[in-house]
């Protein structure tokens, strides 16, 4: 591979920048080009940031042989379609998440990968913050014990009022599931990678708080607040579940519970999940990403503040600062790129080597949970996880 990897971005909105960002952090990757929905928005992120190209289409994009690797950072809706068309033009691909708006789709994706032999990743970054690396190393050596329990939640507040807008509100675009695929899907991903294992059976409640919302005449990037100031709307029909709580069964018959929620007031990006171990527990809540509690029985309970000093030597390449030198969002973004870029680099092969970020195959597997969570609720009880393939 050449000493330094081009990169395409496809979209710009919230997650785009932040892969821009994080590939910038690395040094042997550089962003090549950006294309977005028009030329002019593309022509003035990329003035703006110092990207040499800008393309209204990123099929224009796609054709420059100068681009090794394209990101995915579009709507769910365009995912799919996108996805095959980058490795179809012999790309490497890094896609957001959900990797697909269904499972068969997603099944499609992961087979082309295999079939073109191109490096694939998707973004699940949770999985990289550097106390989630030290978690599994703990489950790993057996210091919790056997892990008897998992349970937690991922809460949101950006869509609480009625007035809050975004396209991940309307099927078409976001896909049948909202704030499971959205944010559970996450959540999902995070406890799998701790535990090192797969949740298996799911029986899930989900609930539409606002059926109807107003739909902003203008609609701003995610998370933007345009839509509060802005008194022009219409009344839409949403639903896509703002709430859902899910049972869970994990393949070796440990059990536990997660919900969702959109409209959690105070509750900003509160993904969070405890693990009871037959020895030990471990509490984890991102919005405190340094901290880790410690539960025990017989002695007081303990605090672990991130520092490579006290790490697992397993997890110790993952925290790039000294203690209390808090690592958060945007450097578990950094461990992505970090992951995926060392892996094309070193010229590793996607079907043979072991990656050390998540791939279009934890990208099935969790548009595969979706899937029967959303059976699930439909039918009112317990619904094994099918891995379509
Ligand atoms: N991993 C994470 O933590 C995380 C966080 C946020 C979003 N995401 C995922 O990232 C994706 C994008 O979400 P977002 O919040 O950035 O949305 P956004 O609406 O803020 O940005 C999407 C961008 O894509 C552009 N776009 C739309 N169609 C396009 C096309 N045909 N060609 C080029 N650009 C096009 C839009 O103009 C917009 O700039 C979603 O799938 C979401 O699930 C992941």
């Amino acid at each position: 591979m050449k000493d330094i990897i081009k990169v395409g971005i496809i979209g710009t909105g919230f997650i785009g920048p932040a892969h821009i960002e994080a590939i910038r952090r690395l040094g042997f990757v550089r962003v090549e080009a950006i294309a977005e929905h028009g030329l002019e928005r593309a022509q003035s992120l990329a003035e703006k940031l110092s990207i040499p190209k800008a393309y209204g289409d990123y099929r224009e994009m796609l054709n420059d042989p100068d681009i090794d690797v394209v990101h995915n950072c579009t709507p769910n809706h365009l995912h799919y379609g996108i996805n095959k068309e980058i490795m179809q033009a012999g790309k490497h691909v890094l896609s957001e998440k959900p990797l697909a708006m269904n499972s068969e789709e997603s099944a499609e994706l992961l087979r082309l990968a295999k079939q073109y032999g191109i490096v694939h990743g998707v973004n699940f970054n949770y999985r990289k913050y550097p106390m989630m690396k030290q978690v599994s190393e703990m489950v790993k050596h057996g210091e919790l014990g056997k892990v008897n329990l998992v349970h937690g939640s991922y809460q949101q507040d950006w869509l609480l009022y009625d007035t809050d807008f975004n396209w991940r509100l309307a099927k078409d675009v976001g896909g049948k599931s909202r704030a499971i695929a959205d944010i559970g899907s996450h959540w999902c991903d995070t406890v799998q990678y701790v535990t090192g294992k797969k949740i298996v059976e799911v029986f899930s409640d989900l609930w539409t708080v606002h059926p109807i919302r107003k739909k902003p005449m203008a609609i701003g990037a995610t998370y933007s607040r345009e839509s509060q100031n802005n008194i022009d709307y219409e009344p839409v029909e949403v639903s896509t579940e703002d709430y859902g709580s899910v049972l869970i069964h994990l393949e070796d018959g440990s059990r536990g519970v997660f919900t969702v929620s959109q409209v959690s007031a105070g509750r900003k990006n509160r993904l969070s999940f405890e693990l009871n171990g037959s020895q030990k527990s471990v509490f984890w809540d991102q919005e405190e990403p340094g901290q880790l509690w410690i539960g025990h029985r017989d002695q007081p309970n303990q605090r672990l503040t991130a520092d490579p000093a006290l790490f697992h030597d397993g997890a110790k390449s993952s925290i790039h600062h000294p203690g209390g030198h808090t690592e958060g969002w945007p450097d578990s973004i950094k461990n992505m790129m970090l992951g995926f870029y060392t892996f094309i680099r070193e010229g590793k092969n996607p079907l043979h080597d072991i990656t050390d970020f998540a791939t279009f195959k934890d990208g099935h597997f969790s548009m595969c949970i979706t899937d029967a969570i959303l059976q699930s609720h439909e039918q009112k009880k317990w619904v094994t996880v099918q891995q379509h393939s």
